[in-house]
């Protein structure tokens, strides 16, 4: 049984999952961090030493604290690398077949006694850990972008989940500095329960021509305190990802209250994504 976690496997190199190994490292665990794809490996990679060196150059942390950060961290293309790990934490695309193939894939590779964690921002906790041998040991730990910034996570026990588990994950957000909300496992938890449903409104009233991209987002930032606008902040988190959340929602929760705005399914099919494609409510190119 594992009740203290010292080294770490991330699975997916993207936004979360590198900045999930970006705190980890700097709170000095030991951390493998693993993308199939090289590129994306290497983008992960360059991204935590890019926001460290701003963290350095803004007096947040020392040069030789970065240093041995970025010595915990070793990349892998391999998942052959999670053999010692004590905890692998799933931070792929928010697609459940996705996460189930790679689910599949890395459990005969683990310890017996290692935990497994979803980073994912809705799916069910209880029907991902039946699609590993250890539904005991299962857990979400959902952390928020830019993970570096924001202080919370949710956690998430699934049906099956152990106390063990559960102490165990908790003392590693401690850990980690992050503080912990608790949630039942209902689709997209809590945060994402209450913020994509503003941001699916934020985009029916683009829809509906009540305000264009600027207006509203100016509204929300001056008129709420929103430290972004509801749409700039749906291009941060990826309008694929909006749009896999509120289908959750709709879906999970049977509900017309949750129906995904027609504009966020248009721009997702042009291909349209948010930052990460170039382009989404706001042109980054
Ligand atoms: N790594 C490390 N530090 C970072 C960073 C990163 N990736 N991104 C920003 N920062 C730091 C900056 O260095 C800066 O540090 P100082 O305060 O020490 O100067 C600080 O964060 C603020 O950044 P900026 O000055 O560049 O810009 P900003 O003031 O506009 O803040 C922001 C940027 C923190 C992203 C802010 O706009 C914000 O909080 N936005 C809302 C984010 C949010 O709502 N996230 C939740 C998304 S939902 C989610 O994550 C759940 C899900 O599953 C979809």
């Amino acid at each position: 049984m594992i009740s203290e976690i010292k080294k770490i496997g991330i699975i997916g190199a993207g936004q979360m999952g590198n900045g999930i190994a970006h705190v980890c490292s700097l709170s000095k665990y030991e951390v493998i961090l693993n993308d199939l794809d090289k590129d994306n490996l290497d983008k992960g990679m360059a991204t935590i030493q890019g926001n460290m060196a701003r963290q350095v150059s803004k007096g947040a942390i020392s040069e030789e604290q970065m240093q041995a950060a970025l010595d915990n961290i070793t990349p892998s293309l391999a998942l052959d690398s999670m053999s010692e790990v004590d905890l692998v934490i799933e931070a792929a695309t928010e697609h459940e077949e996705t996460k189930r193939k790679i689910f599949s894939a890395v459990t005969p590779i683990l310890r017996p006694e290692a935990l497994i964690a979803s980073n994912t921002s809705s799916l069910s906790i209880t029907r991902l850990a039946a699609a590993t041998d250890r539904a005991e040991q299962f857990i979400g730990i959902h952390f928020m972008n830019p993970v570096p910034v924001m202080k919370l996570i949710e956690l998430v026990r699934g049906i099956a989940t152990d106390e063990n588990t559960f102490k165990t994950a908790k003392q590693f957000a401690d850990n980690l500095g992050k503080t912990v909300a608790v949630s039942e496992d209902f689709p997209a938890f809590m945060v994402n329960r209450i913020l994509l449903p503003m941001i699916n409104e934020a985009v029916y009233t683009l829809y509906e021509g009540v305000g264009n991209v600027q207006s509203i987002d100016t509204a929300m930032r001056l008129g709420a305190n929103h430290p972004m606008g509801p749409l700039q902040l749906a291009d941060f988190i990826g309008l694929d990802t909006c749009l896999s959340i509120m289908q959750v929602l709709y879906e999970g929760l049977a509900d017309t209250k949750y129906r995904p705005c027609p504009l966020l399914v248009k721009y997702v099919e042009a291909g349209w994504l948010g930052r990460k494609s170039q382009r989404g409510f706001y042109d980054y190119r």
